[in-house]
This record gives C-alpha cells, structure tokens and sequence, in this order.
C-alpha cells in the first residue's frame, strides 16, 4: 500500500516537473512559471482539475483513431484562450456553436463558457478524459444555467457538426491526415454556414489555407490565428477584432507577424 502510494506520488511530481521543464524551456523562467500560476489559478476558480498532462494510448482509440496523429493532453493557457475570443463579435458568440476538437478535460470549453458561448461541443477520443471533462465542468454548468453543453466521444474525424454557425476551438489537438478529413468536413460545412477558427499552437496552418480558408487575424508569434470561411454575414466579420489586431487578407500574412 504504502509502495503503491509512494509510485503515485513519483509519477505526480515527475508529471509537474515536465510539465514546468517544458513551459520554462518555451518562455523562460519568469514566463514560464507565471504562465504556470495563472493556469492553476483558473483551475480552481471555475472548479477544474485540468492542469496535468496525459498521454493517449492506441487501446483509447474509437474506430478510425491514428495514434501518430494524436496530440498528447495538455490544457490550453486560458489567458490565451479567452483573450482570442472575445475577440470574436457578440453575436457569433451567442449565435454559433463552439465546438472543441480534442476537448481533453475540458479547460478550452471552460474557457468558451466564460467568453459567452451558450451551444458547445466537445470531442474527445479518449473516454477517460470526456469523462473527466463532464466532471471538470459541473461548476460552470451551474454557475451558467443557460448554456448548453455536450461532449462527445468519438475520433474527430467521424464528428458530424451541427447545422448552423460554427466556431472551431483548435488547441493543436491532431496533425496529419486526421487534421486534413477535419478540415475537410469544416470546408464542406462552410459552403452553408460561417466557418470561424480559433487556432492556438497552429501546427497545422497550412490545411486550412489550402480548403480556402482566410486568415484574418494572428497573435504574436502566431501563438493562435483565427480563420474563416463560408458566408459571413455583416454581424460575423472580424473588422471589429479591437485595437491590438487587425483583420488582414492570408495573403498579407506571414507566420509569425506580429498585428499590432
Ligand atoms: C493539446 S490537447 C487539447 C486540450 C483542450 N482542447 C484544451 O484546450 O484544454 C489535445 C487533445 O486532443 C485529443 N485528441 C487527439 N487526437 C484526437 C482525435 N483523433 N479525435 C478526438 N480527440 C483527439 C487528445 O486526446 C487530447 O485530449
């Protein structure tokens, strides 16, 4: 017993130390560390246990799942996140569905949920963590008694979204050709309904330019780029995304710009 808790212990501390080592090498020291503490904080404000990461293993996966194009679990930064979109007009806010591809243990929809979405989808291949995203966000449910929100679990690539608006959450969840039948899907929906992507961490850039996608608006150093497609009404564009960014063409956009 006592062995067995003192494993669980190691592999904690191990999981932290990674976890720090790794947002330390990306940012440095202070960054890093600060990055840390504002995540563990929104943890414990909005009732989430988020904040550790997982691996995916192959006996998770639904039908149609490629481990090689899974991204491990790791929750986004939610200062990022939640800075992204309420960037996004009101009323696509309110009107579209946001829909979390890799929802993981729930931080990003949490993170829609405080930015004013009221439809929200998540999906996750590993039961495990949808299960645990349905916990992580009893709080919020309660504390937003209008919002209506579903995870599903299932491989990304089978998920059918619903009619209508669509917001596409991506914290870098897949790459490969797991990613592009994604895109694909979101390109098909866009020839009915506006397609809007907030992308973080966008390693997958490309598959979206290449299914007509527009770039309007990047963060510095491309931390996360939003996209859009299909018909966007007036009450949808991104012109108004506020003082520190600019709606640009793709064409004028490299990675990395900063719009300032
Ligand atoms: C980097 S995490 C993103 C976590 C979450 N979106 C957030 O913002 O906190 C990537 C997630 O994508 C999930 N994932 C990877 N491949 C997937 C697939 N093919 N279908 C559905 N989920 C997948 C992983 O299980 C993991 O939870």
């Amino acid at each position: 017993m006592q062995i067995a808790s003192s494993r669980v212990f190691l592999w904690v501390i191990k999981k932290y130390a990674a976890l720090a080592l790794s947002a330390i090498r990306q940012q440095g020291v202070f960054q890093g560390a600060s990055q840390l503490a504002a995540q563990w904080s929104f943890d414990r404000r909005h009732g989430l246990s988020a904040f550790l990461p997982r691996e995916i293993r192959h006996e998770e996966g639904e039908p149609g799942f490629r481990l090689a194009d899974a991204v491990q679990y790791q929750g986004v930064d939610p200062v990022l996140a939640l800075d992204v979109l309420k960037r996004l007009p009101m009323g696509l806010r309110s009107d579209a569905t946001f829909v979390d591809y890799g929802c993981g243990k729930g931080r990003g929809l949490a993170v829609g949920i405080l930015a004013g979405f009221r439809q929200l989808i998540g999906v996750e291949v590993s039961r495990d963590l949808a299960a645990l995203a349905g916990q992580n966000l009893e709080t919020l449910r309660l504390r937003h008694p209008g919002v209506h929100l579903e995870i599903q679990t299932m491989d990304a690539t089978r998920f059918q979204p619903p009619e209508g608006p669509l917001v596409v959450f991506l914290y870098n969840p897949f790459v490969g050709l797991t990613l592009e039948r994604v895109v694909q899907r979101l390109a098909h929906h866009a020839t009915r309904w506006p397609v809007h992507v907030v992308y973080i961490n966008p390693r997958g850039r490309a598959a979206f330019l290449d299914h007509g996608f527009q770039q309007r608006a990047a963060w510095p150093d491309s931390q996360a780029l939003i996209f859009e497609a299909g018909v966007v009404s007036e009450a949808f564009q991104l012109g108004c995304l506020g003082h520190r960014l600019t709606s640009v063409s793709s064409s004028l956009l490299e990675p990395g710009q900063i719009l300032r």
